[in-house]
């Protein structure tokens, strides 16, 4: 009798420690696939809206509007973020065409291959970059892959300027060489896809390419229906002289708040005061600097592996490089103490040959993304697809209200 109670209530106990922990297992289970099951959902959605007929959720001419909520700093929208298009876990699998027009001028491209190419982006590098890199660094790749999965196809030119690599800031579009180059570049790749000539243009730009993109917009040859202005400006003479008089694109800025001086959040704000006067559709889209997690290096280079990215936060830290909230606080391009405690090979005590070797191998990597996470001036992907999306809403717009 007592043997049966005890056995009864040890069973009880079992059952009830196994509930407690297959309910733990689950919960945890649930925890650590939460962003996958998100990410599903988002994908049935998106897939209602389909890619290029997105639906007009974004009013023309809108101001700021609301801010995504964000973690870590970064957008709900490009932590989930996958490319259907290519793997950017694995560089190579964005591939691409390279052809050259007229014997001079190099156009690297890239269409869709998932879904009907419904634009073309045209797109401009910044200063002593090349086209090359749009396909090769990862951050321009995934702002590709992006570009991609909303039906653009993509175009990168590179500066005639073989110098600086900066792009002609000349608004008279004979003296123009750069401007003159891309004409004459279009007309050769169109000779090639004559399909593809019907299809509205947009521009994205960094930095220089940017200020480029702000006078290349004014052309009455092939004509723009948009740009994204990627950490810079709209020159102040097009400002001028062609937004102050309605004959301008919907332009969107990504900006990096940091930036006091060259694209800063205060001189949009101003151009854009004009766009809203003008009645011209524009927006702006903030990159906040990066906060810091040992995971960081890995998920944004990720060739770096996880215990080259730990052992790069763990320098960064101990050398007080981190505020707080694990944003930097120093500048990288003014205080350049990391070269020494990231590459020197004196420093490591946790440091093995293996994680030194994968260092190494990223030394020309490493520095810009450093630029990134401090969040001044320098590329990223963030924002991005957002960015690229809300242009498409803006023509599709219009497009149906004509129709
Ligand atoms: C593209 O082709 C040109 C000429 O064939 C070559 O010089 C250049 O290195 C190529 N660029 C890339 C990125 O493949
Ligand atoms: C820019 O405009 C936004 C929205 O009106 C405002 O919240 C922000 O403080 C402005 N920034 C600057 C630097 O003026």
């Amino acid at each position: 009798m007592h043997y049966y109670r005890y056995y009864a209530q040890r069973n009880h106990y079992v059952r009830t420690t196994l509930s407690i922990f297959t309910f733990m297992i689950f919960s945890f289970l649930l925890y650590l696939n939460f962003d996958h099951l998100v990410y599903a959902y988002q994908v049935l959605r998106l897939q209602r809206h389909s890619h290029i007929s997105l639906n007009s959720e974004t009013k023309a001419g809108g101001p700021l509007g609301s801010q995504p909520r964000k973690l870590r700093g970064i957008t709900r929208i490009d932590r989930l973020i996958r490319y259907h298009d290519f793997n950017y876990l694995q560089a190579k699998t964005l591939t691409y065409e390279n052809h050259t027009y007229y014997n001079h001028i190099p156009i690297l491209y890239r269409l869709p291959q998932k879904v009907t190419t419904s634009a073309l982006l045209l797109i401009f590098h910044g200063c002593s970059r090349s086209a090359n890199d749009w396909f090769h660094t990862f951050e321009r790749q995934r702002i590709i892959g992006a570009a991609i999965d909303l039906g653009y196809g993509c175009l990168a030119f590179q500066a005639t300027d073989e110098f600086t690599r900066c792009w002609s800031h000349n608004v008279n579009f004979k003296e123009n060489n750069d401007a003159q180059m891309i004409f004459k570049g279009l007309e050769g790749f169109y000779k090639e896809n004559p399909a593809l000539e019907n299809l509205p243009r947009f521009t994205f730009g960094a930095s220089s390419g940017g200020i480029f993109s702000s006078i290349f917009v004014t052309n009455q040859r092939y004509p723009i229906q948009g740009q994204i202005l990627f950490i810079s400006i709209i020159l102040p003479e097009v400002l001028e002289n062609h937004v102050k008089k309605k004959k301008y694109p919907p332009t969107a800025w990504i900006y990096m708040p940091r930036d006091m001086e060259f694209a800063s959040e205060e001189r949009i704000n101003a151009s854009m005061d004009i766009f809203a006067r003008e009645n011209i559709p524009h927006k702006s889209f903030n990159i906040d600097p990066i906060i810091v997690t040992r995971t960081t290096f890995y998920d944004r280079i990720p060739t770096i592996g996880r215990a080259a990215s730990r052992y790069l936060f763990k320098r960064l830290e101990r050398n007080h490089w981190f505020d707080s909230n694990f944003c930097f606080i120093y500048n990288p391009r003014r205080t350049e103490t990391w070269k020494e405690f990231l590459f020197s090979p004196t420093t490591g005590e946790m440091k093995t040959a293996e994680v030194h070797k994968i260092i190494n191998n990223h030394k020309n990597i490493i520095p810009d993304f450093l630029n990134t996470i401090y969040g001044e001036h320098e590329i990223s992907y963030e924002r991005s697809y957002e960015a690229l999306k809300w242009l498409h809403d803006i023509y599709q717009n219009e497009i149906n209200s004509k129709t």
